[in-house]
């Protein structure tokens, strides 16, 4: 059976509606440091196979603010646990830099290879392959963290929004003060929140491609 490897409750939630046969496994894999999140959760993703031993599933997301060059990024969860949810926020609404993505990938490793895919984010990333030159720099460093890599499948998904003072009880992380066509992502269901959100893309993708891998 296929696991999703997180310690967060509220990706678990997200995902349960896009893949029926998983099983959650609350273990908190090193995530490594670097700049592009398809390096993280790769690496996220050969770690948490190395650990469960069966097909895994990992996800890394970000807040990307465009006003900010995409700060926090890759540097989200640090960033939440340092300055707050709140404070970016407001760092974000008084320097008037609130428009917004959330951006995820998901990584998927079960220890065997797969054929290579013409978009970028879903071709084995170790190779390096069809690559735009602004990601070659992510397979680079993925190549030297990873020689003789596992192979992962990367499916990404991105949201675009506006920051906002908080709203909303739903949710986890920066949804409070994140709007996307008029509610934060705090203000809605896991559904709703699926229904437009990063994850819920990726997931989408992920979940198709799926479909025709299992046995
Ligand atoms: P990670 O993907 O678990 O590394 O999360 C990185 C950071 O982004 C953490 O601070 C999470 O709380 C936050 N985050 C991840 N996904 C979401 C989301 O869907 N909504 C809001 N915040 C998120």
């Amino acid at each position: 059976m296929l696991r999703y490897v997180t310690t967060n409750e509220g990706k678990i939630r997200e995902a349960e509606e896009y893949l029926e046969e998983v099983a959650a496994v609350d273990y908190d894999y090193p995530e490594i440091q670097a700049d592009s999140m398809r390096t993280i959760a790769a690496e996220g993703a050969r770690a948490a196979y190395r650990h469960v031993e069966a097909p895994v599933v990992v996800d890394d997301a970000g807040l990307f603010l465009e006003g900010f060059d995409g700060f926090p990024g890759p540097y989200s969860s640090y960033v939440e646990d340092t300055l707050g949810v709140e404070r970016v926020g407001r760092l974000a609404r008084e320097e008037d830099a609130t428009r917004a993505w959330f951006r995820c990938v998901v990584a998927y490793c079960d220890g065997d290879g797969f054929e290579a895919t013409p978009e970028p984010v879903d071709t084995d990333d170790r190779r390096g392959r069809n690559l735009s030159a602004d990601d070659r720099g992510a397979a680079a460093t993925d190549d030297a963290v990873a020689e003789g890599a596992l192979p992962v499948r990367l499916f990404a998904g991105s949201v675009p929004g506006r920051i906002v003072e908080p709203r909303g009880e739903d949710g986890f992380g920066y949804d409070p003060i994140f709007e996307h066509d008029g509610r934060t992502m705090a203000e809605m269901s896991p559904a709703e929140k699926n229904a437009v959100s990063h994850r819920g893309r990726a997931l989408a993708s992920f979940a198709e491609w799926f479909v025709d891998r299992e046995p």
